[in-house]
Protein backbone atom coordinates (compact mmCIF):
# COMPACT_ATOMS: atom_id res chain seq x y z
CA UNK A 1 0.00 0.00 0.00
CA UNK A 2 1.69 3.48 -1.11
CA UNK A 3 0.54 6.35 0.93
CA UNK A 4 1.28 9.10 -0.35
CA UNK A 5 1.22 11.37 3.07
CA UNK A 6 0.71 11.64 6.95
CA UNK A 7 -3.17 12.70 7.40
CA UNK A 8 -4.80 14.02 10.80
CA UNK A 9 -7.80 12.33 10.62
CA UNK A 10 -8.88 13.98 13.93
CA UNK A 11 -8.47 17.47 12.37
CA UNK A 12 -10.96 16.62 9.34
CA UNK A 13 -13.39 15.28 11.19
CA UNK A 14 -13.98 18.94 12.41
CA UNK A 15 -14.62 20.12 9.01
CA UNK A 16 -17.89 17.77 9.62
CA UNK A 17 -20.44 19.86 11.81
CA UNK A 18 -22.70 17.74 11.89
CA UNK A 19 -20.85 14.92 13.27
CA UNK A 20 -20.32 16.77 16.57
CA UNK A 21 -23.85 16.19 18.00
CA UNK A 22 -25.50 14.01 20.28
CA UNK A 23 -28.23 11.61 19.36
CA UNK A 24 -30.09 9.99 22.66
CA UNK A 25 -27.95 11.70 24.98
CA UNK A 26 -25.03 9.60 23.31
CA UNK A 27 -22.14 11.37 20.91
CA UNK A 28 -23.37 10.43 17.67
CA UNK A 29 -21.48 7.96 15.67
CA UNK A 30 -22.35 7.56 11.73
CA UNK A 31 -22.10 4.40 10.15
CA UNK A 32 -24.44 4.51 7.28
CA UNK A 33 -22.10 5.69 4.97
CA UNK A 34 -22.83 3.48 2.20
CA UNK A 35 -26.39 5.05 2.05
CA UNK A 36 -25.45 8.97 2.28
CA UNK A 37 -21.88 10.76 3.14
CA UNK A 38 -22.04 13.94 5.86
CA UNK A 39 -20.96 16.95 3.93
CA UNK A 40 -17.74 19.04 5.13
CA UNK A 41 -17.98 22.85 5.94
CA UNK A 42 -16.23 23.55 2.07
CA UNK A 43 -18.97 21.91 0.52
CA UNK A 44 -21.78 23.82 2.44
CA UNK A 45 -19.83 27.06 2.10
CA UNK A 46 -19.76 26.77 -1.65
CA UNK A 47 -23.73 25.94 -2.06
CA UNK A 48 -24.54 29.01 0.60
CA UNK A 49 -22.00 31.19 -1.53
CA UNK A 50 -23.17 30.31 -4.84
CA UNK A 51 -27.02 30.81 -3.46
CA UNK A 52 -26.12 34.28 -2.03
CA UNK A 53 -23.75 35.93 -4.99
CA UNK A 54 -24.32 34.06 -7.94
CA UNK A 55 -27.15 32.26 -8.67
CA UNK A 56 -29.00 32.58 -12.15
CA UNK A 57 -30.05 30.22 -14.82
CA UNK A 58 -27.34 28.57 -16.88
CA UNK A 59 -26.46 28.82 -20.70
CA UNK A 60 -29.27 31.53 -21.37
CA UNK A 61 -28.38 35.34 -20.26
CA UNK A 62 -25.78 37.15 -21.25
CA UNK A 63 -25.60 39.27 -17.66
CA UNK A 64 -23.04 38.66 -15.05
CA UNK A 65 -24.51 36.37 -12.93
CA UNK A 66 -25.86 33.82 -15.52
CA UNK A 67 -22.32 33.95 -17.06
CA UNK A 68 -20.95 32.84 -13.25
CA UNK A 69 -23.59 30.73 -12.88
CA UNK A 70 -22.39 29.12 -16.45
CA UNK A 71 -18.90 29.08 -15.57
CA UNK A 72 -19.13 27.03 -12.40
CA UNK A 73 -21.64 24.31 -13.50
CA UNK A 74 -19.17 23.84 -16.83
CA UNK A 75 -16.38 24.21 -14.39
CA UNK A 76 -17.82 21.36 -12.15
CA UNK A 77 -18.07 19.17 -15.29
CA UNK A 78 -13.90 19.60 -16.20
CA UNK A 79 -13.20 18.58 -12.57
CA UNK A 80 -15.61 15.47 -12.90
CA UNK A 81 -13.95 14.47 -15.74
CA UNK A 82 -10.10 14.51 -13.64
CA UNK A 83 -11.55 13.21 -10.91
CA UNK A 84 -12.48 9.70 -13.20
CA UNK A 85 -9.97 10.40 -15.80
CA UNK A 86 -12.44 10.73 -18.16
CA UNK A 87 -11.14 11.40 -22.07
CA UNK A 88 -12.88 14.38 -22.36
CA UNK A 89 -15.52 17.23 -21.19
CA UNK A 90 -17.85 15.99 -23.14
CA UNK A 91 -18.03 12.48 -21.46
CA UNK A 92 -19.57 13.97 -18.49
CA UNK A 93 -23.42 14.14 -18.02
CA UNK A 94 -24.95 15.63 -15.36
CA UNK A 95 -28.01 13.61 -13.91
CA UNK A 96 -29.36 13.21 -10.17
CA UNK A 97 -27.30 10.30 -8.93
CA UNK A 98 -26.82 6.64 -9.73
CA UNK A 99 -30.05 6.04 -10.24
CA UNK A 100 -30.71 8.35 -13.16
CA UNK A 101 -27.41 7.65 -14.67
CA UNK A 102 -28.34 4.08 -15.59
CA UNK A 103 -32.16 4.80 -16.39
CA UNK A 104 -30.59 6.89 -19.45
CA UNK A 105 -28.13 4.15 -20.70
CA UNK A 106 -31.07 1.29 -20.32
CA UNK A 107 -33.39 3.66 -21.79
CA UNK A 108 -31.24 5.84 -24.73
CA UNK A 109 -28.77 3.16 -25.31
CA UNK A 110 -31.18 0.12 -24.55
CA UNK A 111 -33.78 1.48 -26.91
CA UNK A 112 -31.47 1.46 -29.79
CA UNK A 113 -29.45 -1.32 -29.32
CA UNK A 114 -31.39 -4.25 -28.13
CA UNK A 115 -34.12 -6.56 -29.61
CA UNK A 116 -35.91 -9.57 -28.72
CA UNK A 117 -33.56 -12.56 -27.79
CA UNK A 118 -30.56 -10.14 -26.68
CA UNK A 119 -29.14 -10.66 -22.94
CA UNK A 120 -28.36 -8.42 -20.44
CA UNK A 121 -25.94 -9.66 -18.29
CA UNK A 122 -25.97 -8.19 -14.76
CA UNK A 123 -24.74 -10.12 -10.94
CA UNK A 124 -26.63 -11.86 -8.54
CA UNK A 125 -25.30 -8.47 -6.06
CA UNK A 126 -26.53 -5.40 -7.73
CA UNK A 127 -28.35 -2.91 -6.03
CA UNK A 128 -32.21 -2.25 -7.26
CA UNK A 129 -31.00 0.83 -9.46
CA UNK A 130 -29.09 -2.03 -11.63
CA UNK A 131 -31.71 -3.95 -11.53
CA UNK A 132 -34.83 -2.81 -12.63
CA UNK A 133 -34.01 -0.23 -15.16
CA UNK A 134 -33.13 -3.04 -16.88
CA UNK A 135 -36.15 -5.02 -16.03
CA UNK A 136 -38.37 -2.58 -17.51
CA UNK A 137 -36.25 -2.33 -20.93
CA UNK A 138 -36.32 -6.30 -21.09
CA UNK A 139 -39.81 -5.70 -20.96
CA UNK A 140 -39.98 -3.53 -23.60
CA UNK A 141 -37.99 -4.97 -25.66
CA UNK A 142 -37.86 -9.25 -25.12
CA UNK A 143 -34.46 -9.25 -23.87
CA UNK A 144 -33.46 -11.48 -21.47
CA UNK A 145 -31.81 -11.12 -17.99
CA UNK A 146 -28.94 -13.56 -16.83
CA UNK A 147 -27.11 -13.11 -13.83
CA UNK A 148 -23.36 -13.70 -12.27
CA UNK A 149 -23.55 -15.72 -9.84
CA UNK A 150 -22.75 -15.11 -6.06
CA UNK A 151 -21.10 -17.52 -4.12
CA UNK A 152 -22.50 -17.58 -1.12
CA UNK A 153 -21.90 -15.60 2.11
CA UNK A 154 -18.73 -14.50 1.38
CA UNK A 155 -19.68 -12.32 -1.04
CA UNK A 156 -17.36 -12.99 -3.78
CA UNK A 157 -18.45 -13.33 -8.19
CA UNK A 158 -18.63 -17.15 -9.08
CA UNK A 159 -16.82 -16.52 -12.44
CA UNK A 160 -15.59 -19.95 -12.62
CA UNK A 161 -17.53 -20.37 -15.68
CA UNK A 162 -17.47 -17.00 -17.64
CA UNK A 163 -17.88 -18.73 -21.46
CA UNK A 164 -21.34 -20.16 -19.95
CA UNK A 165 -22.00 -16.23 -19.03
CA UNK A 166 -20.27 -14.10 -21.97
CA UNK A 167 -21.92 -15.45 -24.77
CA UNK A 168 -22.67 -13.81 -28.09
CA UNK A 169 -26.33 -12.94 -27.30
CA UNK A 170 -24.96 -10.79 -24.61
CA UNK A 171 -25.05 -6.87 -25.68
CA UNK A 172 -24.21 -4.74 -22.10
CA UNK A 173 -22.77 -6.44 -18.78
CA UNK A 174 -23.83 -4.40 -16.21
CA UNK A 175 -21.99 -4.79 -12.67
CA UNK A 176 -21.51 -2.71 -9.42
CA UNK A 177 -17.44 -1.80 -8.21
CA UNK A 178 -18.63 -2.10 -4.71
CA UNK A 179 -21.51 -3.93 -3.34
CA UNK A 180 -23.42 -2.12 -0.88
CA UNK A 181 -24.84 -5.19 0.94
CA UNK A 182 -21.24 -7.23 0.97
CA UNK A 183 -18.99 -4.87 0.94
CA UNK A 184 -17.00 -6.90 -2.06
CA UNK A 185 -15.09 -4.94 -4.56
CA UNK A 186 -14.99 -6.78 -7.92
CA UNK A 187 -12.94 -6.68 -10.21
CA UNK A 188 -14.25 -5.08 -12.79
CA UNK A 189 -11.00 -3.87 -15.22
CA UNK A 190 -10.90 -7.87 -15.92
CA UNK A 191 -14.61 -8.42 -16.66
CA UNK A 192 -14.89 -5.20 -18.52
CA UNK A 193 -11.97 -6.68 -21.09
CA UNK A 194 -13.07 -9.82 -21.25
CA UNK A 195 -16.29 -8.23 -22.16
CA UNK A 196 -14.36 -5.70 -24.86
CA UNK A 197 -13.12 -8.85 -26.32
CA UNK A 198 -16.67 -9.74 -27.36
CA UNK A 199 -17.88 -6.43 -28.39
CA UNK A 200 -20.19 -6.36 -25.13
CA UNK A 201 -20.63 -2.45 -23.63
CA UNK A 202 -19.89 -2.81 -20.03
CA UNK A 203 -21.92 -0.01 -17.53
CA UNK A 204 -20.18 0.13 -13.91
CA UNK A 205 -22.51 1.10 -10.84
CA UNK A 206 -19.60 3.42 -9.18
CA UNK A 207 -21.95 4.35 -6.38
CA UNK A 208 -20.26 3.07 -3.48
CA UNK A 209 -16.39 3.29 -5.15
CA UNK A 210 -16.20 7.02 -6.44
CA UNK A 211 -15.24 8.59 -3.48
CA UNK A 212 -13.75 5.68 -1.87
CA UNK A 213 -11.13 4.78 -3.95
CA UNK A 214 -8.94 6.10 -7.24
CA UNK A 215 -11.46 5.39 -10.37
CA UNK A 216 -9.96 5.70 -13.51
CA UNK A 217 -12.38 4.96 -15.84
CA UNK A 218 -10.22 4.54 -18.89
CA UNK A 219 -7.80 2.01 -16.62
CA UNK A 220 -11.15 -0.36 -15.83
CA UNK A 221 -11.98 -0.18 -19.77
CA UNK A 222 -15.83 0.41 -18.94
CA UNK A 223 -18.37 2.59 -21.69
CA UNK A 224 -20.51 4.06 -19.10
CA UNK A 225 -19.37 4.45 -15.21
CA UNK A 226 -22.41 6.12 -13.11
CA UNK A 227 -21.85 7.57 -9.33
CA UNK A 228 -24.20 10.06 -6.77
CA UNK A 229 -22.79 13.37 -5.80
CA UNK A 230 -24.42 12.74 -1.78
CA UNK A 231 -22.28 9.65 -1.60
CA UNK A 232 -18.99 11.42 -1.93
CA UNK A 233 -19.84 14.60 0.30
CA UNK A 234 -21.20 16.24 -2.25
CA UNK A 235 -24.91 17.63 -2.04
CA UNK A 236 -28.22 15.35 -2.55
CA UNK A 237 -29.92 15.40 -6.23
CA UNK A 238 -26.99 15.95 -8.30
CA UNK A 239 -24.24 12.55 -9.89
CA UNK A 240 -22.54 11.70 -12.84
CA UNK A 241 -23.18 9.51 -15.99
CA UNK A 242 -19.57 9.20 -17.86
CA UNK A 243 -20.15 7.51 -21.09
CA UNK A 244 -17.66 6.89 -24.14
CA UNK A 245 -18.17 9.97 -26.24
CA UNK A 246 -18.37 7.95 -29.48
CA UNK A 247 -21.19 5.78 -27.83
CA UNK A 248 -23.38 9.01 -26.44
CA UNK A 249 -22.70 10.70 -29.55
CA UNK A 250 -24.85 7.85 -31.73
CA UNK A 251 -28.05 7.86 -28.49
CA UNK A 252 -31.12 9.19 -28.71
CA UNK A 253 -31.70 11.89 -26.31
CA UNK A 254 -33.66 10.75 -22.73
CA UNK A 255 -35.52 13.64 -22.26
CA UNK A 256 -36.74 16.30 -24.41
CA UNK A 257 -36.94 20.11 -23.44
CA UNK A 258 -34.99 23.33 -23.33
CA UNK A 259 -31.17 23.31 -23.69
CA UNK A 260 -30.82 20.15 -25.32
CA UNK A 261 -31.42 21.29 -28.91
CA UNK A 262 -29.74 22.81 -31.90
CA UNK A 263 -33.47 24.08 -33.62
CA UNK A 264 -36.96 23.61 -32.92
CA UNK A 265 -39.61 23.48 -35.61
CA UNK A 266 -43.41 22.30 -35.06
CA UNK A 267 -42.34 19.20 -36.67
CA UNK A 268 -38.78 18.37 -36.16
CA UNK A 269 -35.99 18.80 -34.22
CA UNK A 270 -32.32 19.11 -33.92
CA UNK A 271 -29.95 17.44 -30.87
CA UNK A 272 -27.38 19.00 -29.50
CA UNK A 273 -24.39 16.52 -29.01
CA UNK A 274 -23.42 14.90 -25.52
CA UNK A 275 -23.49 16.07 -23.31
CA UNK A 276 -26.26 18.95 -23.17
CA UNK A 277 -28.70 16.18 -25.54
CA UNK A 278 -28.85 14.52 -22.45
CA UNK A 279 -29.56 17.54 -19.81
CA UNK A 280 -33.20 19.06 -20.74
CA UNK A 281 -34.42 21.70 -18.97
CA UNK A 282 -32.72 23.50 -16.27
CA UNK A 283 -30.69 21.90 -14.44
CA UNK A 284 -29.61 21.23 -11.49
CA UNK A 285 -26.85 24.22 -10.91
CA UNK A 286 -25.96 24.62 -7.24
CA UNK A 287 -25.10 20.33 -6.90
CA UNK A 288 -21.93 19.81 -9.16
CA UNK A 289 -21.09 23.46 -7.96
CA UNK A 290 -21.12 21.31 -4.23
CA UNK A 291 -19.83 18.58 -6.07
CA UNK A 292 -16.59 19.98 -7.35
CA UNK A 293 -16.25 21.27 -3.71
CA UNK A 294 -16.62 17.98 -2.42
CA UNK A 295 -14.17 16.72 -5.29
CA UNK A 296 -11.61 18.92 -4.30
CA UNK A 297 -11.84 18.16 -0.81
CA UNK A 298 -11.50 14.39 -1.10
CA UNK A 299 -8.98 14.53 -3.61
CA UNK A 300 -6.78 17.18 -1.28
CA UNK A 301 -6.81 14.38 1.29
CA UNK A 302 -6.08 11.74 -1.43
CA UNK A 303 -8.17 9.04 -2.13
CA UNK A 304 -5.63 6.68 -1.85
CA UNK A 305 -5.23 7.40 1.60
CA UNK A 306 -9.40 7.70 2.42
CA UNK A 307 -9.20 3.69 0.75
CA UNK A 308 -6.97 2.34 2.88
CA UNK A 309 -8.27 4.34 6.07
CA UNK A 310 -12.07 3.01 5.08
CA UNK A 311 -10.18 -0.69 4.44
CA UNK A 312 -8.75 -0.98 7.52
CA UNK A 313 -11.68 0.16 10.06
CA UNK A 314 -13.92 -2.18 7.85
CA UNK A 315 -11.15 -5.02 8.76
CA UNK A 316 -10.56 -4.42 12.03
CA UNK A 317 -14.85 -4.12 12.73
CA UNK A 318 -14.56 -7.44 10.92
CA UNK A 319 -12.51 -9.24 13.03
CA UNK A 320 -13.81 -7.62 16.23
CA UNK A 321 -17.44 -9.08 15.10
CA UNK A 322 -16.01 -12.28 13.98
CA UNK A 323 -14.68 -13.01 17.20
CA UNK A 324 -17.76 -12.84 19.07
CA UNK A 325 -20.34 -15.78 19.22
CA UNK A 326 -23.54 -16.10 17.16
CA UNK A 327 -22.48 -13.52 14.63
CA UNK A 328 -22.93 -14.27 11.15
CA UNK A 329 -21.11 -11.51 8.73
CA UNK A 330 -21.46 -11.08 4.95
CA UNK A 331 -19.32 -10.43 2.26
CA UNK A 332 -15.15 -11.31 1.74
CA UNK A 333 -13.74 -12.13 4.94
CA UNK A 334 -10.48 -9.85 5.05
CA UNK A 335 -7.59 -12.84 5.19
CA UNK A 336 -9.58 -14.11 2.22
CA UNK A 337 -9.49 -10.62 0.47
CA UNK A 338 -5.97 -10.33 0.87
CA UNK A 339 -5.18 -13.69 -0.42
CA UNK A 340 -6.48 -12.93 -3.28
CA UNK A 341 -4.46 -10.17 -4.26
CA UNK A 342 -1.40 -10.14 -6.55
CA UNK A 343 0.85 -8.42 -4.62
CA UNK A 344 0.39 -7.48 -0.98
CA UNK A 345 -0.56 -3.95 -2.25
CA UNK A 346 -4.19 -2.61 -1.82
CA UNK A 347 -3.94 -0.86 -5.39
CA UNK A 348 -2.73 -1.62 -8.03
CA UNK A 349 -0.86 1.23 -10.00
CA UNK A 350 -1.37 0.71 -14.08
CA UNK A 351 -3.38 3.19 -16.03
CA UNK A 352 -2.96 6.98 -14.81
CA UNK A 353 -4.28 6.85 -10.98
CA UNK A 354 -4.34 3.35 -8.78
CA UNK A 355 -6.99 1.11 -8.95
CA UNK A 356 -8.52 -0.94 -5.93
CA UNK A 357 -7.95 -4.57 -6.05
CA UNK A 358 -10.66 -7.26 -5.91
CA UNK A 359 -11.38 -7.43 -2.04
CA UNK A 360 -13.26 -5.99 0.68
CA UNK A 361 -14.03 -2.40 1.03
CA UNK A 362 -14.78 0.18 3.30
CA UNK A 363 -18.40 -2.17 5.30
CA UNK A 364 -19.56 -4.21 7.73
CA UNK A 365 -22.67 -6.41 7.22
CA UNK A 366 -23.94 -9.29 9.73
CA UNK A 367 -26.83 -10.71 11.60
CA UNK A 368 -27.01 -11.39 15.35
CA UNK A 369 -28.58 -14.92 15.64
CA UNK A 370 -32.13 -14.69 16.28
CA UNK A 371 -32.44 -11.08 16.56
CA UNK A 372 -34.25 -8.81 13.31
CA UNK A 373 -31.48 -6.50 11.93
CA UNK A 374 -34.06 -3.58 11.97
CA UNK A 375 -34.09 -4.51 15.97
CA UNK A 376 -30.18 -4.39 15.96
CA UNK A 377 -30.37 -1.38 14.36
CA UNK A 378 -33.17 0.34 17.04
CA UNK A 379 -31.06 -0.45 19.97
CA UNK A 380 -27.80 1.20 18.20
CA UNK A 381 -29.70 3.95 17.47
CA UNK A 382 -30.63 4.63 21.09
CA UNK A 383 -26.50 4.38 21.99
CA UNK A 384 -25.99 7.02 19.19
CA UNK A 385 -24.72 4.66 16.45
CA UNK A 386 -26.62 4.99 13.24
CA UNK A 387 -26.50 1.74 10.95
CA UNK A 388 -28.55 0.61 8.36
CA UNK A 389 -30.68 -2.53 9.03
CA UNK A 390 -32.75 -3.85 5.87
CA UNK A 391 -32.33 -5.29 2.42
CA UNK A 392 -30.35 -2.64 1.21
CA UNK A 393 -32.16 -2.62 -2.01
CA UNK A 394 -30.74 -5.82 -3.23
CA UNK A 395 -33.96 -7.97 -2.71
CA UNK A 396 -32.83 -10.73 -4.49
CA UNK A 397 -29.27 -11.03 -2.95
CA UNK A 398 -30.89 -11.47 0.63
CA UNK A 399 -33.04 -14.53 -0.99
CA UNK A 400 -30.14 -16.03 -2.30
CA UNK A 401 -28.14 -15.27 0.80
CA UNK A 402 -31.74 -16.99 2.22
CA UNK A 403 -32.09 -13.73 4.74
CA UNK A 404 -34.45 -10.63 4.58
CA UNK A 405 -31.95 -8.49 6.09
CA UNK A 406 -28.47 -7.32 7.51
CA UNK A 407 -27.35 -5.11 9.71
CA UNK A 408 -24.96 -2.58 8.29
CA UNK A 409 -21.86 -0.57 9.49
CA UNK A 410 -20.30 1.78 6.59
CA UNK A 411 -17.40 3.86 7.30
CA UNK A 412 -15.61 6.78 5.93
CA UNK A 413 -12.93 8.76 6.79
CA UNK A 414 -13.50 10.55 9.33
CA UNK A 415 -14.87 7.23 11.37
CA UNK A 416 -12.53 6.51 13.93
CA UNK A 417 -11.34 3.22 15.14
CA UNK A 418 -12.34 4.10 18.85
CA UNK A 419 -15.64 4.68 17.36
CA UNK A 420 -15.60 0.71 15.87
CA UNK A 421 -14.71 -0.31 19.53
CA UNK A 422 -17.74 1.40 20.80
CA UNK A 423 -19.84 0.05 18.22
CA UNK A 424 -18.56 -3.52 18.59
CA UNK A 425 -19.31 -2.67 22.77
CA UNK A 426 -23.12 -2.01 22.05
CA UNK A 427 -23.75 -5.17 20.24
CA UNK A 428 -22.44 -6.77 22.63
CA UNK A 429 -24.71 -5.43 24.83
CA UNK A 430 -27.26 -5.79 22.24
CA UNK A 431 -26.88 -9.24 22.34
CA UNK A 432 -26.86 -9.23 26.29
CA UNK A 433 -29.97 -8.09 25.93
CA UNK A 434 -31.39 -10.41 23.77
CA UNK A 435 -29.58 -13.49 26.74
CA UNK A 436 -26.68 -14.29 24.03
C1 LIG B 1 -24.23 0.09 -5.25
C2 LIG B 1 -25.27 1.16 -5.40
N1 LIG B 1 -25.74 1.44 -6.61
C3 LIG B 1 -26.66 2.40 -6.80
C4 LIG B 1 -27.15 3.12 -5.74
C5 LIG B 1 -28.18 4.19 -6.01
O1 LIG B 1 -27.67 5.44 -5.73
P1 LIG B 1 -28.63 6.73 -5.73
O2 LIG B 1 -29.78 6.39 -4.85
O3 LIG B 1 -27.77 7.81 -5.19
O4 LIG B 1 -29.04 6.95 -7.14
C6 LIG B 1 -26.69 2.87 -4.46
C7 LIG B 1 -27.24 3.60 -3.30
O5 LIG B 1 -27.18 3.14 -2.19
C8 LIG B 1 -25.71 1.86 -4.29
O6 LIG B 1 -25.23 1.58 -3.08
Amino acid sequence: MSVTKKIDWSALRKDFPILDQKVHGKPLIYFDNAATSQKPRAVIDALVHYYERDNANVHRGIHELSNRATAGYEAARARAAKFINAKTVEEIIFTRGTTEGINLVASSWGAKNLKSGDVILLTEMEHHSNLVPWQLLAQRTGAKIAYVPVTGDEGLLDLSKPDSLLTKQVKIFSMVHISNSLGTVNPVAELCARARKLGIVTLVDGAQSAGHCPVDVQAIGCDFFAFSGHKICGPTGIGVLWGRQELLNAMPPYQGGGEMILSVAYQKTEFKPAPHRFEAGTPDISGPIGLHAAMDYLDAIGRENIWKHDQELANYAYEKLAALKNVRLFGPKPAVARASRPSASDLHHTGKMPVPLPGRAGLVSFLLKDVHAHDVVTLADQAGVALRGGHHCTQPLMHKLGVESTARASFYFYNTQAEVDRFVDVVKEIQKFFGQ
